[in-house]
């Protein structure tokens, strides 16, 4: 079995298109040699003038989202055409950010992940526990009931175009990280929740990704576990020094 490890970069409503050029011009050459998968997922009015910094080098580039129709009266949303039109390569879908400010449901989670699909977008899909949830023991059944809801209907040939994030959403821009263990012992629930949906091998094959204050200094300890196999990263990835520390670890 062999994963390639994938760290993506999860910039949320941050750079201004001259940030943007600012940060990965400084960002290119420090990953250049990277032994992982490199994405960087920038806001929508950054990605045009990304997708032109990024042509012909080892980053590929991501957005934070897709609405789930092909096109229509959806103010304020983007459809999978139009990231597809500026050589976007893969899409956040469920954040949890979503999920609590923006009413996003397992359903509509399903929905974008799909409409990803496709179009040939990879979509990174993200599941895991608020704290009262792992606080009263529900943190199995709610990524469960999350990986069930979010690949209803996606077929087994398209689990090699999907990466999953587990972010448990109290490690999220809190500085406090999951332990390297527990975030281990979730993700392999999720494994087995897709082997359960799929088959084994399907479940060995999709990457998953740790999510949730990973940085230059936790990261070996977490990549060092069998079951993670990269990381989608906020806060440290809005500098090219810590970001590429990351990458290349
Ligand atoms: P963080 O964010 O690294 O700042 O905790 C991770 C994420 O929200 O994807």
């Amino acid at each position: 079995m062999s994963r390639t490890p994938i760290i993506a970069g999860n910039w949320k409503m941050n750079n201004t298109i001259k940030e943007t050029k600012a940060l990965l011009t400084e960002l290119i050459p420090l990953v250049k040699d990277a032994a992982c998968d490199v994405v960087v997922c920038a806001p929508y009015t950054s990605l045009a003038a990304a997708a032109k910094l990024l042509r012909g080098t080892n980053i590929k580039l991501g957005a934070e989202n897709v609405h789930w129709a092909e096109k229509g009266a959806f103010t304020g949303e983007i459809s999978a055409d139009m990231l597809k039109e500026l050589k976007v390569a893969y899409v956040i879908v469920g954040h949890s950010e979503r999920r609590q400010y923006f009413g996003e449901t397992d359903e509509t989670v399903n929905m974008r992940a799909k409409a990803a699909l496709s179009r040939k977008l990879k979509p990174i899909i993200c599941v895991g526990e608020l704290l009262e949830e792992r606080e009263s023991g529900k943190t199995e059944a709610v990524v469960k009931a999350q990986i069930k809801g979010a690949f209803a209907g996606i077929p087994t040939r398209q689990l090699k175009n999907i990466v999953i994030a587990y972010e448990p959403v109290w490690a999220i821009g809190t500085g406090k990280t999951a332990t390297a263990d527990d975030a281990d012992n979730t993700i392999a629930v999720i494994r087995k929740t897709i082997a359960k949906l799929y088959n084994k091998g399907a479940a060995e094959e999709i990457r998953i990704q740790y999510g949730g204050s990973m940085n230059a200094k936790n990261v070996a300890e977490l990549m060092a576990k069998p079951n993670i196999d990269g990381g989608l990263i906020g806060g440290a990835s809005l500098k090219a020094e810590d970001f590429s520390k990351i990458v290349n670890n």
